[in-house]
């Protein structure tokens, strides 16, 4: 485990020069993005942050930027709305922020939520969650590489469940859980997070310039269990009567999960550019000090899940990209 006060101190060390100058926050509009935009503002450092969100948090959102500004004002953060879950809104926000910048340093995804409530579509025929947890992160990640390979220690770091992946988690005959019988919110959190992995190893091993992490946080007290549920329902009630308190007793503290996340953000343990860092450097995807997938977890440590990603990369990993390019193909 990489301690609190070792974190701290990390961070510490993030100024001018080592911060990210440009970052793309998209589900920085709360819980663990939000925490991770605080801690990497109150930093002090010179940054440029694009907070996407939907429309429905702007105004909270111009709120939070006016407190930012008050603690740093050499932070800008640009509101920069867009409807995430949609593909074609996800296309239209990057070619945005590649018309105004040259290189991105940091790209952090964090919208989602598990779908305990069903199976809803976007208007593009999308499982919301499967489009704010992979499909429309991945989009993200396709269009911005070409501004984030021109950063000099970029990293993309995408929040769910790095390091949970299993061999069995892809249903590799219904990539998009569609079938009768094949949806629930447990099958879709375990889908999505298998997903992610194989995609992201993949483009860490294809564009090794680009630091690739995939983390998962453990318990936050988001209210994000709460997201996906219908209020009235059996889950609803055992949600906010049991499972809600119980997290809020065991999580991280807000404070301390966005520091956590701006760590994995900014540490040169995680491949060896960025901020550096004296302790054992974390191993990736592919064991090397660079060039794979980083899977931390919420002490931030790595596991290079060296039993199961081979296999998937056997098994799934074709069929997974290829679909993915199939879907993702019109707004590429
Ligand atoms: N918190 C935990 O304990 C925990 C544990 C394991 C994994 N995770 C996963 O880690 C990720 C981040 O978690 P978190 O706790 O930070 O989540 P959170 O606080 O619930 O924030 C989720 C983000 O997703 C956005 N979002 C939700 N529904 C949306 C929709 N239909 N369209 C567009 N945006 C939407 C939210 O936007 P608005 O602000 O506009 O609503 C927000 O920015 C999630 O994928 C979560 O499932 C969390």
């Amino acid at each position: 485990m990489v301690s609190y006060k070792e974190i701290q101190a990390s961070n510490a060390l993030i100024n001018d020069a080592t911060a990210p100058r440009v970052a793309v926050f998209v589900g920085g509009t709360s819980g663990i993005g939000k925490f991770t935009i605080s801690a990497l503002v109150a930093t002090g450092a010179s940054t440029r942050i694009y907070l996407v969100g939907r429309r429905s948090s702007e105004e909270r959102m111009r709120a939070f930027i006016q407190e930012l500004h008050a603690i740093n004002p050499k932070a800008e953060v640009i509101w920069t709305e867009g409807e995430i879950a949609l593909l074609a809104e996800t296309r239209r926000v990057c070619e945005i922020i590649k018309s105004k910048e040259s290189r991105l340093d940091l790209l952090f995804l964090s919208a989602g939520y598990a779908p305990f409530d069903g199976r809803n579509e976007t208007t593009e025929g999308i499982e919301i969650t499967q489009s704010l947890e992979y499909y429309s992160r991945m989009l993200f990640i396709l269009q911005l590489l070409p501004i984030l390979s021109k950063a000099e220690a970029p990293r993309v770091v995408s929040v769910l469940g790095g390091g949970l992946e299993r061999e069995t988690s892809i249903n590799l005959d219904d990539l998009d859980l569609k079938k009768p019988g094949n949806f629930s919110g447990v099958n879709a959190q375990v889908q999505y997070v298998a997903m992610n992995t194989v995609t992201l190893d993949k483009l860490a091993s294809d564009n090794p310039e680009v630091t690739f992490c995939h983390t998962w946080p453990g318990w936050v007290s988001t209210g994000n269990v709460r997201r996906g549920v219908v209020a009235n329902s059996i889950w609803g009630w055992f949600v906010r009567l049991l499972l809600d308190p119980i997290i809020s007793l065991v999580a991280f503290r807000d404070e301390e999960s966005g520091q956590r996340h701006l760590f994995q953000s900014t540490s040169a343990a995680f491949g060896g550019r960025g901020v550096p860092w004296q302790g054992k450097p974390g191993q990736n995807s592919l064991e090397q000090q660079a060039n794979g997938l980083f899977l931390v977890n919420y002490k931030c440590d790595c596991t290079p899940n060296a039993k199961v990603l081979p296999l998937l990369r056997e098994k799934a990993l074709k069929k997974v990209w290829d679909h993915t390019n199939e879907v993702l193909g019109p707004y590429l």
